[in-house]
């Protein structure tokens, strides 16, 4: 069976070019790219005019809470949603429980994901055993099995001698850290960014300095470890200059912010929605501007969903007793498409320098490209169209999205995944 895709203008990550262009499909792959491909002996075709055609993107930290939290979400439907949202690969993050830090937790979620998964998934392990920050991994032994990085994410690792090992150790093997920058003393029971908010609804506060003051020491012991690392969910204005220095002077790191930083804000909690109660905190307005400026200038190379699903019993309770996090996966493109492409930071090559090459790059592995003889992987998007945030339409086994009720432009229509259309 063939599957023309007309008329739809295609953009390209990395240097490829933007321009109007017809796709042919059959078996799974693109056979054919051309400015007019001739309709004949074809069995369907889509008419895209108007249309934007992309590569599927990469996300490089989501939360597939396997093992031991299925009551969240699963290897099937995280990934059922990752294809939803146009992602055609995910770096599953290791939180989960048991954590994921050995040989066999690895090997039996590389059998699941063989078995369930619909998009390509990517595993990273935890720094320390069980994640508790006392001893490091058998890093070695889990790069060996493929594992892409290395995290404790949730969590900091505390003890800075223990880190450097750590960073040493992925040097060694070719591996990123991943870094949650966090420093626990500082952010002890807070659960929104601490100022005005949180003076005025009586609840305690998380300070900027809790985070930036860890990215600070994780760049320092990066710099000694002569090692690459990755800052996670970049919330605010001192974490950038912070991370734009460290760039200047040629350490080798690497940043990432998550949708709901650059398009939320602590305003958005005088609501009391738990679900924008995510950690790292929502911030203000000055912390989003310069997220979105750091995104357009380079220095934020990576955009992530930080895909965090909790079931409704941990979230639809009291606030100060709610787990921290969003889900996000069905929704990031088109939150940075209204927010960064229609708003002018970014262009959509730019864009998918953050959704693509990046993260392609940093983790080591193959990104998704629309040219003759790859998988048809590929989303029609329209950026025409407005759609509310809505509980039912997500794939994903949680619902706890912070953009619930939200307007957004531009709409995934159909994503084609090994030719088959979704
Ligand atoms: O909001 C968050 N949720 N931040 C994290 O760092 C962890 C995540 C989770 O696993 O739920
Ligand atoms: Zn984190």
């Amino acid at each position: 069976m063939k599957t023309l895709i007309k008329n739809a203008k295609v953009v390209r990550a990395g240097t490829g070019r933007s321009r109007k262009e017809d796709i042919l499909i059959e078996a799974g792959k693109i056979i054919d790219i051309a400015t007019a491909i001739n309709p004949e002996g074809i069995d369907k075709i889509i008419d895209a005019a108007g249309k934007i055609v992309l590569p599927m993107l990469i996300d490089m930290h989501v939360h597939l809470r396997e093992p031991g939290r299925e009551d969240k979400e699963e290897i099937k439907t995280g990934t059922r949603a990752a294809l939803a949202g146009g992602i055609g690969s995910v770096l599953a993050m290791p939180n989960t429980e048991p954590a994921i830090d050995s040989r066999e937790t690895v090997k039996y979620l590389k059998r699941k994901i063989k078995q369930e998964a619909f998009v390509d998934v990517f595993l990273s392990a935890a720094i320390t055993k069980g994640r508790k920050g006392k001893e490091l991994g058998d890093i070695e032994r889990l790069a060996k099995e493929g594992i892409k990085a290395i995290t404790d994410d949730g969590d900091s690792v505390d003890n800075s001698q223990l880190m450097l090992e750590a960073l040493k150790q992925a040097k060694k093997n070719n591996i990123t850290v991943i870094c949650h920058s966090e420093d626990k003393t500082l952010s002890k029971r807070g659960v929104l960014n601490l100022g005005f908010s949180s003076t005025c609804l009586g609840l305690r506060g998380i300070p900027k300095s809790a985070e930036f003051m860890r990215v600070a020491r994780d760049i320092k012991l990066a710099k000694k470890a002569d090692a690459k690392i990755h800052i996670a969910h970049v919330s605010c204005k001192e974490s950038i200059e912070i991370i734009a220095k460290a760039k200047k002077k040629g350490v080798q790191v690497t940043a990432e912010t998550a949708p709901h930083y650059f398009s939320l804000s602590e305003k958005d909690l005088w609501s009391f929605d738990t679900n924008k109660k995510i950690n790292p905190p929502l911030r203000n307005q000055e912390d989003i501007l310069a997220i979105k400026q750091a995104l357009a200038d380079g220095v934020i190379d990576v955009i992530a969903s930080d895909h965090a699903p909790h079931t409704e019993n941990e979230k639809d309770i009291e606030f100060q007793r709610a787990e921290f996090g969003t889900i996000g996966l069905e929704t990031e493109l088109s939150v940075a498409f209204t927010e960064l492409i229609k708003k002018k930071f970014l262009s959509w090559q730019s864009l998918l320098d953050k959704f693509i090459t990046n993260p392609a790059e940093i983790l080591e592995i193959k990104k998704k490209s629309i040219k003759v003889g790859a998988d048809a992987d590929l989303i029609i998007f329209n950026p025409d169209k407005e759609w509310v945030v809505s509980k039912e339409n997500f794939y994903s086994k949680s619902k706890n999205s912070c953009f619930l009720g939200r307007k957004l432009q531009g709409k995934i229509e159909k994503v084609f995944h090994k030719g088959k259309q979704f």
